[in-house]
C-alpha cells in the first residue's frame, strides 16, 4: 500500500491517500482516478487525530451506497454530542443541527426546519437575489484586473442566506468573518489556532443570533427565524436554542458552499473557453451548467460517516466506529457514470452528481444555491463576456471544502 503516489511506467502505485498533501489542495483529480482503478476502499489517513480508522471510498456506486447505507451514521456510536472530533462548540450546538444528528432526531428536526425553508419561501426571494448580484456585478470595474473572489463571489452568497435570515445589512460583513472561521474549524486540514478562533466566533454568532431570535420571537416578521420560530408540525416546534443553532448551520452552510461552486464554477468555464463562449450563445443552457460545475469541481470534496455496527466494505472489515470518508468529487468523476468525466460540458444531459450529497442528509439549499448561481453566472457572462483569466487561482487551505480563496481575471468589457 505504501510506495510512490503516480504512475510508473504504465503501472500505477499508491501512497496513502493523503489529503493533507499541497499538491492535492491545487488538483486533487489525477490521486482519484489512481485510487478508483486500484483501491476503490483505501485504508488511509484519519481526517482526525482521534479517529483511529479511515477509509476511504471513491466510486460512485460505493459512495452513494454508503451515503443510502443507515448503519452508517454522521455521529460516531456512543460519542453523541461528545465526538472528540469534533471541536466543542459543534459538539455542543451539533446536538441541535439538522446535519450532526441522526434518525429519529433527525427527522424532527429536517421536518420542522423543510417547513419554514420551503421552496416556495426561497422561490420568493428571486428578486432580492437577482438585485444582489446586479449590485455586485455592477461594482466591478471594467477594463480591469481584480480579483472576482473578494470583490463579487465571496461576498454574495453571504448577503443573500444573511438577508433570508433577516439579519440586518450592516452585519452582514461580520456575519460572513464569523462563519469563514467557524467552517475553517470544521475541516480536517485546520490549525489549533484555528479551532480556537472557531469557538470565539461561535460564542460571538451565539450571542448574535440570541438577540435577533428574542426580537423576533416578540415580534415575527418574513425572514426565515421567524419562520423557524413559527413552523409547526404534528404538535411539535423547534425550541429557540435549535432555532439558534440551525440559523448557525444555514449561514455556514449555505453560504461556503456556494461561494465554492461560483468560484470553481467560473475558474472551470475560463479555463474552457469555448464552454463561456457557448453560455453566451445559449442561455438556455443555464440549468445544465450550473448541475456540470457541481459536478467537475464539488465545493463539498468529501463527508464523513462513523459505522454503527460491525461491516464489509470492499473487502475490508469496518469495526463499530470506524470512520469512512465518503468522496463525493471523486465519485463524481467516476467513467463508470460520467463519459469522459474530467471534460467540462455545461449541455451534459442527467442529473446524477452527488455534489448535493444523498439519502437522509441530502442538502436541504440545492434550490436556493442553484437560483443564486445560475443569475450570478447570467449576470457576469453578459456583463463581460471577454472576462479572461489573469494569473493562478489560489485555493483555501481546506479539504473538504473546495473553494478559491483568489481568482484573478481581467474584465473586458463588452465593447
Ligand atoms: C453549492 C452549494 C451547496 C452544496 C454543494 C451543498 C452540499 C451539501 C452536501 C454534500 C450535504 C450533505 C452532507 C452530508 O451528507 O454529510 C449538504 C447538507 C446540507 N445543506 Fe447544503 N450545499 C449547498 C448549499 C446549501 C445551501 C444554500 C443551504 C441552505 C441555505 C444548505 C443547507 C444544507 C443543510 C441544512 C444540510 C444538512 C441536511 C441534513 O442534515 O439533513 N446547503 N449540503
Amino acid at each position: 500500500m505504501v510506495g510512490c503516489a503516480g504512475m510508473a511506467g504504465d503501472e500505477l502505485s499508491l501512497s496513502h491517500f493523503d489529503p493533507f498533501d499541497p499538491v492535492f489542495l491545487a488538483d486533487p483529480y489525477p490521486q482519484y482516478h489512481r485510487f478508483r482503478t486500484v483501491e476503490p476502499v483505501h485504508h488511509g489517513v484519519p481526517p482526525f487525530p482521534a479517529i483511529s480508522r479511515c477509509y476511504y471510498v471513491f466510486r460512485y456506486e460505493d459512495v452513494a451506497g454508503c451515503l443510502a447505507d443507515d448503519r452508517l451514521l454522521r455521529t460516531r456510536p456512543g460519542t453523541r454530542g461528545r465526538n472528540p472530533a469534533e471541536p466543542r462548540w459543534i459538539r455542543t450546538l451539533g446536538r441541535s443541527m439538522v446535519l450532526f444528528n441522526d434518525p429519529p432526531d433527525h427527522h424532527r428536526l429536517r421536518t420542522l426546519l423543510a417547513t419554514a425553508f420551503s421552496p416556495d419561501f426561497v422561490q420568493g426571494r428571486r428578486a432580492h437575489v437577482e438585485a444582489t448580484v446586479d449590485r455586485l456585478i455592477s461594482a466591478v470595474p471594467e477594463g480591469a484586473e481584480v480579483d472576482l473572489m473578494s470583490g463579487v463571489l465571496a461576498p454574495l452568497p453571504v448577503h443573500v442566506i444573511a438577508a433570508i435570515l433577516g439579519l440586518p445589512e450592516e452585519d452582514h460583513g461580520l456575519v460572513r468573518a464569523w462563519s469563514d472561521d467557524l467552517i475553517a474549524a470544521t475541516d480536517p486540514r485546520r490549525s489549533v489556532t484555528g479551532v480556537t478562533r472557531a469557538g470565539d466566533a461561535a460564542r460571538e454568532l451565539l450571542a448574535y443570533l440570541e438577540d435577533i431570535v428574542r426580537d423576533r420571537s416578540a415580534d415575527p416578521g418574513e425572514d426565515l427565524i421567524s419562520r423557524m420560530l413559527l413552523a409547526r408540525r404534528a404538535g411539535d416546534r423547534l425550541r429557540e436554542d435549535e432555532v439558534m443553532a440551525n440559523a448557525m448551520l444555514l449561514l455556514s452552510a449555505g453560504h461556503e458552499t456556494t461561494v465554492g461552486l461560483l468560484g470553481n464554477g467560473v475558474l472551470a468555464l475560463l479555463r474552457n473557453p469555448d464552454e463561456w463562449r457557448r453560455l453566451g450563445r445559449e442561455e438556455a443552457v443555464l440549468p445544465s451548467a450550473v448541475e456540470e460545475l457541481l459536478r467537475y469541481d464539488s465545493p463539498i470534496q468529501m463527508t464523513f460517516r462513523f459505522a454503527a455496527e460491525n461491516l464489509a466494505l470492499g473487502g475490508n472489515t469496518l469495526e463499530e466506529g470506524d470512520a469512512v470518508g465518503l468522496v463525493l468529487g471523486a465519485a463524481n468523476r467516476d467513467p463508470e457514470v460520467f463519459t469522459e468525466p474530467d471534460r467540462l460540458d455545461i449541455g451534459r444531459a442527467g442529473g446524477r452528481h452527488l455534489a448535493f450529497g444523498l439519502g437522509t442528509h441530502f442538502c436541504m439549499g440545492p434550490a436556493l444555491a442553484r437560483m443564486e448561481a445560475g443569475l450570478a453566472l447570467r449576470a457576469l457572462r453578459r456583463r463581460f463576456p471577454r472576462l479572461r483569466l489573469a494569473g493562478d487561482p489560489e485555493w483555501r487551505p481546506t479539504i473538504s471544502f473546495r473553494a478559491l480563496q483568489r481568482l484573478p481575471v481581467t474584465t473586458i468589457d463588452r465593447s
